[in-house]
């Protein structure tokens, strides 16, 4: 292990060396902790002279907006801007049943709005933006044997990122890289020192295209979106009430494009059934899926189906990775 104050040092140096004095560079945060803690360590060195943007698309957890921001801005510090993209997102999914379709959809709208704001930073400072700051970790640069020089001598397994190589080709950025040599754990200790709240760097990850893979189907499809992210924070919550955040990996609920009957009062319904996904895992690479105990299942159960409008039916998913992946689609 590395010593985390030692780390942040030489990355603050490495930064200063590399951006020039009046030089300017972008950051595109996701609310995760790799994206946060890079732009956290950025911002330590050259101050103002970053500019993050956060960008609403519609597929985002419940109050995912508020909270994230709230830390960014409160907790960090950091100059961000937020793009509300729902409407320029959810107009461009609108039909789409393709899960490989909806990911590339998604990501061409993020570089299309992430190019409009490099372009208004541009006009605002009459100077180009210089660097691009990302969240890479060493798993996702390594290929089979560690940079030379890096001081690294693990070997470990290829992993194939989803957020590696996704951005605009004809922006001319240079890319600053802060966690580069870094593992997960690693980037949680260097959060920690960069006074980064605990209960955010512990978050379950998320993936890029949010939602959108865990609405089955169409995402504007009815109040799919709206009744999916109810069903997930009483999910979500309950789990952290049960003090069990921790152990897991990650949790969610899967919204399903189909209707079953049920009864509730003396009212005969024909309503959507929800699936919850909870798994441990070490990588994401493989995962076995978690044993609730039956008590807080059946109690998750009722507070979603008395709580969360259009809800009749709760199944659970009981499929390890693989044959599965965490993810639905
Ligand atoms: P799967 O579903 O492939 O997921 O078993 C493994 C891990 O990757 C996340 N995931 C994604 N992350 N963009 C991302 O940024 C994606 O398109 C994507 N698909 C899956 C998933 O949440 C899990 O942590």
């Amino acid at each position: 292990g590395w010593n985390m104050e030692d780390v942040m040092e030489e990355e603050i140096k490495v930064i200063n060396d590399t951006v020039g004095p009046d030089e300017h560079v972008i950051c595109a945060l996701s609310g995760g902790v790799d994206s946060t803690v890079a732009a956290t360590l950025v911002h330590k060195a050259i101050g103002s002279r970053l500019h993050c943007v956060f960008v609403d698309n519609g597929l985002l957890r419940y109050k995912e907006r508020e909270r994230v921001m709230e830390t960014f801005e409160k907790d960090l510090h950091l100059p961000v801007v937020c793009i509300d993209a729902v409407d320029q997102f959810l107009t461009k999914l609108k039909g789409v049943t393709d899960p490989e379709t909806k990911r590339k959809i998604i990501g061409k709208e993020f570089i299309c709005i992430f190019d409009a704001f490099a372009q208004e930073l541009e006009s605002k400072m009459g100077k180009k933006p210089a660097y691009l700051v990302q969240g890479t970790l060493y798993p996702d640069v390594i290929e089979s044997c560690p940079p030379p020089g890096s001081g690294r001598t693990h070997s470990h397994t290829i992993k194939s990122h989803h957020n590696v190589g996704g951005l605009p080709k004809d922006m001319k950025l240079k890319l600053i890289e802060p966690l580069k040599l870094l593992f997960k754990d690693e980037v949680r200790q260097l959060g920690k020192f960069l006074d980064v709240p605990e209960a955010f760097l512990k978050r379950h990850p998320f993936p890029g295209p949010g939602l959108a893979v865990r609405v089955l189907g169409d995402v504007t499809e009815g109040n799919a979106l709206d009744i999916l992210r109810q069903v997930d924070e009483i999910f979500i919550q309950s789990i952290k009430d049960a003090g069990l955040y921790d152990s897991i990996w990650q949790a969610f609920a899967v919204f399903l494009p189909v209707r079953s009957v049920g009864v509730q009062g003396d009212q005969r319904t024909h309503s959507h059934v929800v699936a919850l996904r909870a798994v441990t895992s070490q990588d994401g690479m493989t995962a076995d899926w978690y044993y609730f105990e039956h008590k807080f299942l059946d109690d998750v159960a009722r507070k979603i189906c008395n709580g969360v409008r259009g809800v009749n039916r709760v199944v659970q998913d009981i499929t390890s990775k693989p044959p599965s992946t965490i993810e639905w689609e």
